[in-house]
């Protein structure tokens, strides 16, 4: 696929290209890719769409086979298909996973973090405690010091994020055990939102599903996957929660009774074209995000005032914009023409996260404006 060809959103209701309205801003923010997704999704999807009848809809046995075959193939972990649940949305199956806590325990949420998990406690009317991540040579650093250090008696659940956004940290074998020993040693159940585990960029990283470990991480881990950053395909709304624990995986399931709705039917056919066809298309996209990745950072460490890290794993880069000399960065940029996320959100003022998914043409025109807006301050 030609990942260089622009393919105008106008007209779509795009989260990203939208919210800026009539603007001239370069969206750079949500984490969606401005790529078409694999035709051979685009092909099902039609197909399916020319009959009429769009009723109530089973995952097929072709689906199950499908998301297995890929986890098995991609990260060696051989899930059993009574582990895996289908489920519409990634922030979904966490927002559950907090609502199997009990009364007077606590969530443990890493920070900073994907704005949404800093409201999970909250919505399931549990009490969160933050686990502050420091930086170390350039890498946001999730380890068992840094849980044992700030994790308290009453935790229960940790939420990770691995790959981890913000910053991109591929978490090692070694990081990982030290994680899930230190669950292990006080019982705390791990939630392991691994949606951009497909999106490994290092040449030499591999992301390791969690509950992959032994059995002991698989007996206390709830996985959350996702077909929708990999291949582009957010809007289609299906995602999995993999739970080998038995017990666990029937509290989870009664936890969704009546307010978690089925995934809708053009979700599985797209994850089911996705996975069995997109391997080539993941392939070439990857490699066109490593380029685009090694151009922004190149060019955002150049830039007064941005400390950026090289992110391992997914499309966003995280960067520090205090010393930028601006009050609110975000809003700074925004006025100048580029659109990112605000760290405030992450429960970082003053950094900032850049998606670089848009074509090399677009990122170059966001970088030389941030550049001109810089000169300016
Ligand atoms: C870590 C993480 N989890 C979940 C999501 C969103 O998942 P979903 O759209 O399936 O709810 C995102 C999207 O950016 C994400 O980065």
């Amino acid at each position: 696929m030609n990942f260089d060809m622009p393919i105008d959103r106008t007209g779509t209701s795009s989260l990203k290209w939208d919210w800026f309205k009539d603007k001239d801003v370069l969206p750079l923010w949500v984490a969606d890719m401005d790529f078409a997704a694999p035709e051979a999704v685009t092909t099902a999807l039609t197909r399916r769409a020319g009959h009429p009848v769009y009723g109530y809809t089973l995952p097929s046995d072709a689906l199950y086979e499908a998301v297995l075959g890929h986890i098995e193939r991609h990260f060696g972990w051989k899930v059993e298909r009574e582990w895996l649940l289908f489920i519409p949305g990634v922030v979904t199956g966490f927002n559950i996973a907090a609502r199997l806590v009990g009364e007077k325990e606590t969530i443990a949420v890493p920070t900073p973090a994907y704005p949404p998990f800093l409201s999970a406690a909250k919505n399931a009317r549990r009490e969160m405690v933050k686990v502050s991540l420091p930086i170390e040579d350039g890498r946001l650093v999730i380890n068992r010091k840094v849980l044992e250090a700030q994790v308290t008696a009453e935790t229960k659940l940790l939420m990770l994020c691995s790959p981890y956004n913000p910053g991109g940290t591929i978490l090692t074998n070694e990081e990982l055990s030290g994680i899930v020993d230190f669950c292990e040693e006080r019982d705390i159940l791990i939630c392991s939102d691994e949606i951009h585990a497909d999106l490994v960029l290092d040449e030499k990283g591999t992301h390791i599903p969690t509950a992959s470990l032994s059995e002991a991480a698989a007996a206390r881990t709830i996985t959350l996957m996702a077909p929708s950053k990999t291949f582009n395909i957010p809007g289609l709304g299906c995602s999995m929660a993999i739970i080998p624990d038995e017990k666990i995986r029937t509290r989870y399931k009664a936890a969704m009774e009546g307010i978690v709705p089925h995934v809708n039917l053009m979700g599985y056919e797209g994850a089911m074209a996705a996975y069995i066809h997109g391997g080539p298309w993941l392939k070439e996209a990857l490699a066109y995000l490593r380029e685009n990745r090694d151009y922004a950072f190149q060019r955002l460490s150049a830039m007064k005032g941005l400390k950026p890290l090289l992110p391992e794993a997914t499309y966003l880069i995280w960067m520090d914009a205090r010393d930028l000399g601006v009050q609110k960065p975000a809003a700074f940029f925004e006025e100048n023409g580029v659109g990112l996320s605000d760290g405030a959100y992450f429960d970082a003022p003053g950094w900032l996260r850049l998606n670089f998914a848009c074509t090399r043409a677009i990122l170059k025109e966001a970088l030389d404006r941030m550049e001109k807006a810089i000169e300016k301050i």
